[in-house]
């Protein structure tokens, strides 16, 4: 086959707790990641001459050599000498569902598509864990986002353990379309406000681990207890980045305000989601959002918790 189309979910974070500093300069992370059914679609296709081409039709997301989808082909191709010549380049679209600069990993969802697709398209025959030490290379969260599912991922969020999937849950989401938050910035900024309460030292950070292993949000995860789930919720980013962006944290009280299992901004943000025990609860959230925040400028979705990260996308 010259073409795969493949479905690329995007990811919040049920909890996310920045650790301490690393000597490789990236943060010591101890999160719990949840697949969720918003998706792109990627197609890889297979093309006659020697390149890499990248075609999104979003204003915001860049069509050359700094897309990340970009980098993963160019990482696959640089690993596996000569496969271009032999099989072909590839032109990959990105058809983008998913808000960018959100906090949703949306560009390490379609680089995990990408190293998927290509393994494929170019009959690689490389393992999972192989594409996610791939994607590793070039993100944090697209090892996570290779597998989905719902995940513990610790260090820079790389080392994954999987945990029981919710299926059954479902989500609110919202983002200002005019609000974006650069993770960099969300990093340094925290660095510079919360470092000197940063645990320094490995063993305290494997002892922080073992806490939060057997702790509430995990234990609500393992339990399939969404009550509970709803009321851990925990993500560190929301002490410096809420602050910073007053549009976001009304956002977040008055998502709050209207009840649902429990409300949360996702990764370095400024999306926010509530969870709901069912469909139809979401749908009633989401109209009771648009409602009370009547702005053009506000986007909300609904979606539900899935098991799975990159899936054949028909
Ligand atoms: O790995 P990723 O590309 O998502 O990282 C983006 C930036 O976020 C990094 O350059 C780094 O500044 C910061 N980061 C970090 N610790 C992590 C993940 C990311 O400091 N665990």
């Amino acid at each position: 086959m010259r073409l795969y189309s493949l479905l690329a979910a995007a990811k919040i974070n049920l909890y996310l707790e920045i650790v301490g500093s690393r000597p490789d300069g990236f943060h010591e992370l101890i999160m719990v990641m949840q697949s969720i059914s918003l998706c792109d679609r990627i197609t890889v296709r297979s093309i006659g001459v020697d390149e890499i081409r990248v075609r999104c039709d979003h204003p915001l997301v860049p069509a050359d050599e700094t897309n990340l989808a970009y980098k993963a082909a160019a990482l696959v191709s640089d690993r596996c000498p000569g496969v271009m010549a032999k099989l072909g380049g590839v032109e990959i679209t990105i058809e983008k569902q998913i808000p960018v600069g959100a906090g949703l990993a949306g560009g390490s969802s379609n680089a995990a598509a990408v190293l998927v697709g290509l393994d494929l398209l170019w009959n690689l025959g490389l393992t999972r864990i192989e594409l996610q030490e791939l994607g590793a290379e070039l993100g944090s969260d697209i090892p996570f986002c290779v597998s989905g599912g719902t995940a513990i991922a610790t260090g820079r969020g790389e080392q994954l353990d999987p945990l029981p999937g919710i299926d059954n849950l479902h989500l609110v989401l919202a983002k200002y379309e005019s609000e974006f938050v650069s993770t960099p910035w969300a990093y340094k900024t925290y660095r510079a406000e919360y470092g000197d309460t940063y645990l320094t030292d490995a063993q305290s950070w494997q002892q922080r681990q073992s806490q939060v292993r057997s702790g509430e949000m995990v234990r609500s995860v393992a339990q399939r207890d969404a009550k509970a789930l709803g009321q851990h919720l925990c993500n560190d980013f929301e002490k410096i980045v809420l602050p910073a962006h007053p549009k976001t944290a009304a956002l977040k009280e008055t998502m709050t305000s209207l009840g649902g299992l429990g409300t949360l901004m996702s990764g370095s943000g400024p999306s926010v989601f509530t969870l709901a025990e069912s469909e139809a609860e979401a749908e009633s959230l989401a109209t009771r959002l648009r409602a009370a925040l009547p702005d053009p400028d506000l986007g909300v979705w609904t979606a539900q918790f899935v098991s799975g990260g990159v899936q054949m996308g028909g």
